[in-house]
């Protein structure tokens, strides 16, 4: 899935912009306003030559010779002002277009299928987050600001040229179609590479965010200087993609000046000839060619804008890219206020790729309101697949899974979710305090005894207890502060706070010792009563007392039943807990 395909050209970017700027159209008018002030203070500063050489040094007319220096901080107070209110007006809005494009790509994000996760880096799309949008945020302010102002400024200057003197502002216009066409030449290289040091920068991203979280596998097995190598490799890459743009940037620069400054020449050889020279006053002269002077530097900044507003338009690119993703399919409306977690997969095939084919294969079971269901099977089988298919993070390729006999595709996602706790291979836990953590995504007022009571069940409240802060104990950036078997019993106090009907359990007994090991099965016992479970476990032991023991292979199920029963029938199961008990004695 590649999530840069350019799916908009630059002029359906710029309207999906402008979209963003719309509920601040007041504020972008005000500056626009303030940008003609501007503009026009930098003509009247032109057009102050005329009159200040005709009437203080050709006339000498005493009312031109007091007025001039009153005007002129006139005209200056005049320009701070409308200055300031440009960059102020243009800054505000600029902002709050980051602001609203954050939030809208936060919010897309966190609806985005796991799909789309499972193929895009974190870094990535940190990247995203943090630099297309602040890209962006230059285009608007900065790029839209010169292009606006220095445009006004041009014309403002060229219209008094023109008044000056019609027939040597020809010869400046006669540059013009030049000049745009190596504008829009370079336009589209500057697009092209601004591409490129995007992704750059999100490679970045995504090397020190792996390298940030495996740290400690950096460290055990020495990959320091093999990690120092990938990051180098695509530094070097950003680096040099942002020197091929400077250097289109430096080569364009002078170009553009050097047909500038042929105008400029052109001007001065017509206006110095003596059939000109009998037509003009000093006065017409020195405010021509102060007006075309004056020209240069907004040329020359509207054209360097535009490296700018290239990098605006490939990052809003990136940006709306994401925002076009589809977010997870939620069209049911059923609503089932409480579910009694009768679940049954009916003939369920899944594919992840098609190259890769059936992870899945026709698989069907019922479990009834109250029961354990326990899966067992090798190691990429297909169990975890298989119930993740329950809260819909994936969905079957053919067949149906319905819960309390309704396609669970008929509810909408959140009140499906809402009676499902999970308790996952890998447990996740949030930076936050322990009390919050047992208390994620429960959304009434949940008190402490609540918590201490879920604490309790959980086999968590004696340690929790003996921690100086007690409740109040951050955890650290997943709970790296707490042991496996602590964060184990957290993931279950939250479970059993949140007390759902449906309870997904995978191998959440994995790798403890003994002691832990009884304190997190008792835990899960006094967590899987009274609901529906769907378990997977590599420990056998945990799951002898389940209503239905299924045996995956290859996304297939193999056989099923009691544990008495397929022990009875020296099955496959028999043989994998023969295996066990050979290998660990308990
Ligand atoms: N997000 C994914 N995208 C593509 N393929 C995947 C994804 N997750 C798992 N797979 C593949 O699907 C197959 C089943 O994986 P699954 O995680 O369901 O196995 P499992 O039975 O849970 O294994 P284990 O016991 O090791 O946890 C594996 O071949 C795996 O490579
Ligand atoms: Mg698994």
């Amino acid at each position: 899935m590649n999530t840069d395909t350019p799916h908009l050209s630059p002029a359906q970017i710029y309207q999906r912009l402008l979209g963003y700027v719309k509920p601040y159209w007041l504020v972008f008018i005000a500056s626009v306003l303030a940008m003609l002030v501007s503009a026009a203070t930098e003509t009247s500063l032109a057009a102050m030559m005329k009159p200040l050489m005709d009437g203080s040094f050709v006339d000498r007319d005493p009312t031109i010779i007091k007025l001039m220096p009153i005007v002129l901080i006139g005209i200056f107070l005049l320009r701070g002002a409308a200055s300031f209110l440009t960059t102020y007006g243009l800054g505000w809005i600029s902002r709050n277009i980051v602001k609203n494009i954050r939030a809208e790509m936060f919010q897309n994000l966190i609806g985005l299928p796991t799909a789309y996760y499972d193929h895009n880096t974190s870094g990535q799309l940190m990247a995203k987050l943090i630099y297309d949008v602040e890209q962006v945020a230059d285009a608007t302010t900065r790029a839209i600001l010169v292009l606006i102002r220095d445009s006004l400024t041009i014309l403002g200057l060229l219209a008094w040229m023109f008044y000056l003197n019609g027939k040597l502002s020809l010869i400046i216009l006669i540059t013009a179609p030049l000049t745009a066409l190596l504008v829009y030449k370079i336009s589209y290289r500057f697009r092209r590479l601004s591409k490129n040091i995007q992704q750059s920068v999100g490679d970045v991203g995504h090397i020190s965010s792996e390298v940030i979280k495996g740290h400690r596998e950096v460290k055990i097995f020495g990959s320091q200087q093999y990690e120092y190598y990938r990051f180098e490799q695509i530094n070097q890459r950003n680096r040099r993609q942002m020197m091929k743009m400077i250097s289109t940037d430096a080569t364009s620069q002078p170009i553009i000046e050097l047909i500038s400054v042929l105008g400029l020449a052109g001007v001065i050889y017509f206006a110095t000839r003596p059939e000109m020279l009998e037509q003009i006053t000093v006065g017409t002269f020195i405010s021509f060619i102060t007006a075309m002077f004056m020209l240069l530097t907004p040329i020359k900044r509207i054209t360097k804008i535009n490296s700018g507003l290239q990098r605006g338009i490939a990052a809003a690119q990136s940006i709306f890219s994401l925002l076009d993703q589809q977010s997870e399919l939620d069209t049911g409306s059923y609503k089932l206020a409480q579910a009694k977690g009768d679940i049954r997969y009916d003939k369920v095939s899944f594919i992840y790729d098609e190259a890769k084919g059936n992870v899945l294969s026709n698989v069907s079971f019922h479990a009834k309101a109250g029961q354990t269901i326990a899966f067992v099977g090798h190691s990429g089988s297909g169990k975890s697949t298989l119930v993740s298919l329950l809260p819909r993070f994936y969905h079957p390729s053919s067949g149906t899974i319905s819960l309390d006999g309704i396609n669970i595709t008929d509810f909408p996602l959140a009140d499906l979710r809402q009676h499902i706790s999970l308790v996952n291979q890998q447990v996740i836990l949030f930076n936050d305090t322990i009390r919050n953590n047992i208390a994620y995504g429960t959304h009434d007022n949940i008190g402490d005894s609540d918590i201490i009571t879920a604490a309790k069940s959980a086999y968590a409240w004696d340690f929790i207890q003996a921690m100086p802060q007690g409740l109040d104990t951050l955890i650290g950036e997943n709970g790296l502060l707490l042991s496996g078997g602590q964060r184990q019993r957290i993931a279950i106090a939250r479970a059993l706070l949140r007390n759902t009907p449906i309870l997904i359990l995978d191998e959440a007994t994995a790798s403890l010792d003994s002691k832990s090991e009884r304190h997190i099965q008792a835990a899960l016992d006094n967590l899987m009563q009274a609901r529906t479970t769907l378990v997977i476990a590599h420990r056998l032991s945990t799951i002898e007392k389940a209503d239905c023991i299924i045996v995956i292979h290859n996304g297939h199920i193999m056989e099923s039943g009691t544990h008495a029963e397929l022990l009875a029938k020296k099955s496959h199961y028999a043989e994998l807990h023969r295996l066990q008990f050979q290998d660990s004695p308990a």
